[in-house]
């Protein structure tokens, strides 16, 4: 159980707004001459990452939301990784961009890009995420990295931004940690 007043800020509203424009301009950059982009946000996590990502973005992109879980309840991974809807539409020769929350473990991520890569049969296959924990990554993922990262942490559970602990406090329009 955690008290909305044990959460300190680590990124402020206008930290992550910064750095969303950033990497949406990077996007713009890389794309520019690419059409049919597709961008599939990863529930629940990434999804007030996504709608800002989509708006700061200047090229059209077509949005989709598929669904994994990869924590039961509190703050450590269940090491399995559970597919709750992997419904997607017809992807062949598109250019998707999966848009996650954060790459802890690695674990998700892994199944994320392998399941594009082996059933989406999509063009180009990237991976954007708001926040990435190098350091948690397990040994045998230790090569799992974003194409796009917003901010690179240090070993703390983080809230906020779409971000849970037991489905609490997503709806913070900050980054918090709990440790
Ligand atoms: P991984 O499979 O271990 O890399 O974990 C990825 C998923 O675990 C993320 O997509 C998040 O949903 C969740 N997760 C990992 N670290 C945190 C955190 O610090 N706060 C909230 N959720 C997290
Ligand atoms: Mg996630």
């Amino acid at each position: 159980m955690v008290n909305k007043s044990d959460i300190k800020i680590l990124f402020s509203e206008e930290e992550i707004e910064a750095k969303v424009k950033e990497l949406a301009a990077k996007i713009d950059e890389d794309y520019k001459d690419i059409d049919d982009i597709v961008l599939v946000g990863v529930l629940k996590g990434s999804f007030i990452f996504l709608s800002d990502l989509a708006r700061a973005i200047k090229l059209s992109c077509q949005i989709e939301f598929i669904r994994v879980s990869s924590y039961d309840s509190g703050t450590e991974s269940s090491g399995t990784v559970k597919a709750l809807d992997l419904t997607l539409p017809e992807l062949a020769g598109k250019n998707v961009i999966i848009v996650e929350d954060i790459v802890d473990s690695g674990r998700t991520a892994k199944f994320l890009l392998d399941f594009f890569a082996l059933q989406s049969g999509a063009k180009t296959i990237k991976l954007a995420t708001l926040f990435d924990k190098p350091c948690r990554r397990v040994p045998e993922l230790k090569d799992i990295q974003a194409d796009y990262t917003c901010f690179e942490i240090d070993d703390k559970f983080i809230l906020g931004y779409g971000l849970d602990v037991d489905q609490e406090f997503r709806d913070l329009p900050y980054i918090g940690y709990i440790q």
